[in-house]
């Protein structure tokens, strides 16, 4: 089969198309030809980082790069009840570890799929794996959203973002979500009550009584904290250190402030599919690459050139069946 590899960390330069053997599934895996693949910041910062590298393959080299899939079980190892060879699945395979996705096939943990909805294409379930357990995982595990709450979803137009808008909207939630000028429209249609334009606007001085804060993009934490109520949440996507003005703030609001690590769980790609099932989520495809331009993907988002939602592969090699 064919499968992009890479030696060691480096530009998108640094991945490189080859054949290699179809991997076999182990106990508990299926054996998925792999019809979309979804491309994450995550994607661009282990290529080009050997120790993020070295934390999620250990010493293994080369290595296949990639954890978003949709396609179809072709076989299933032994101790596998969920599925059967012919459905169309889709999952964040092995976050954080070996995801093996930018490949023909892909031996993933039954664990970490579920079944892709017949209406959702293979490109649009691509697109809501790695991002959209982001959103809901920090949303719904860590700040426990529910109806009526205030939530302000910073980064609204971006991978995390957009699905996070949407999560806790079906959620019962008020949301405000922040995002430049060009993706306002963008925001609302997602169901975003309130736009904020991060570059011209400040948000503190616009919302207050907030429940939740998720933080998808550089913010500020000090103005979260202003915009939350006592006892509100922070959730951030990135790790951060704070000095001591925003330690006496949260604490003299009773403010926790936590940041998610996106693990494969079954609950949450299983919960995905049904929100997507049912249209209360749907991905932003900013555009769609041929796999054999993996490469032009890569840096399409690392120069910024992706400007909101997500970024799929299609048209993998059509091999004959194993
Ligand atoms: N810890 C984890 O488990 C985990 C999981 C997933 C992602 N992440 C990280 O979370 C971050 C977001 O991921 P993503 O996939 O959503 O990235 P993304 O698709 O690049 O989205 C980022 C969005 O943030 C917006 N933005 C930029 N600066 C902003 C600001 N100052 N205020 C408000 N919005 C701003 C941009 O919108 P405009 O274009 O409209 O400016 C952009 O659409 C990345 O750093 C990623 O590495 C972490």
């Amino acid at each position: 089969m064919q499968a992009v590899f890479l030696n060691e960390a480096g530009g998108a330069d640094a991945l490189y198309a080859a054949e290699t053997a179809q991997p076999v599934p182990a106990s508990g895996e299926v054996l998925v030809k792999v019809a979309a693949i979804g491309i994450n910041p995550a994607d661009i910062a282990v290529r080009s980082d050997n120790a993020l590298l070295g934390m999620m393959y250990g010493e293994q080299r080369p290595v296949i790069l990639g954890w978003d899939i949709a396609g179809t079980v072709v076989a299933c190892g032994a101790d596998v009840t969920a599925f059967k060879a012919g459905d169309e699945v889709f999952g964040m395979v092995n976050f954080p570890g070996n995801g093996s996705a930018y490949a023909e096939y892909t031996a993933a943990p039954a664990a970490h799929l579920a079944l892709k909805p017949p209406h959702v294409s293979h490109e649009q379930a691509a697109a809501s794996c790695l991002a959209a357990c982001t959103a809901y995982q920090a949303l719904l595990d860590i700040a426990a959203v529910k109806a009526g709450d205030k939530v302000l979803v910073h980064g609204a137009s971006g991978g995390v973002g957009h699905f996070a808008v949407q999560i806790a909207k079906a959620c019962g939630a008020y949301v405000a979500g922040t995002s430049s000028a060009q993706n306002r429209d963008l925001v609302l249609s997602l169901g975003a009550d309130e736009h904020i334009d991060y570059r011209s606007e400040n948000v503190s001085e616009r919302l207050h009584g907030f429940d939740i804060v998720l933080e998808t993009a550089p913010g500020n934490l000090l103005s979260s904290i202003a915009v939350l109520r006592s006892g509100g949440k922070i959730v951030s996507t990135a790790r951060f250190e704070y000095g001591a003005d925003v330690s006496e703030q949260a604490a003299a609001k009773q403010i926790a402030i936590d940041t998610i690590k996106v693990r494969s769980q079954p609950a949450t790609i299983t919960a995905l599919a049904t929100l997507l099932a049912s249209g209360a989520c749907k991905p932003h495809i900013h555009q769609t690459f041929a796999f054999a331009d993996l490469r032009a993907a890569h840096s399409a988002l690392e120069n910024r050139q992706v400007t909101a939602g997500k970024v799929v592969l299609n048209g993998l090699p059509e091999s004959a069946n194993p």
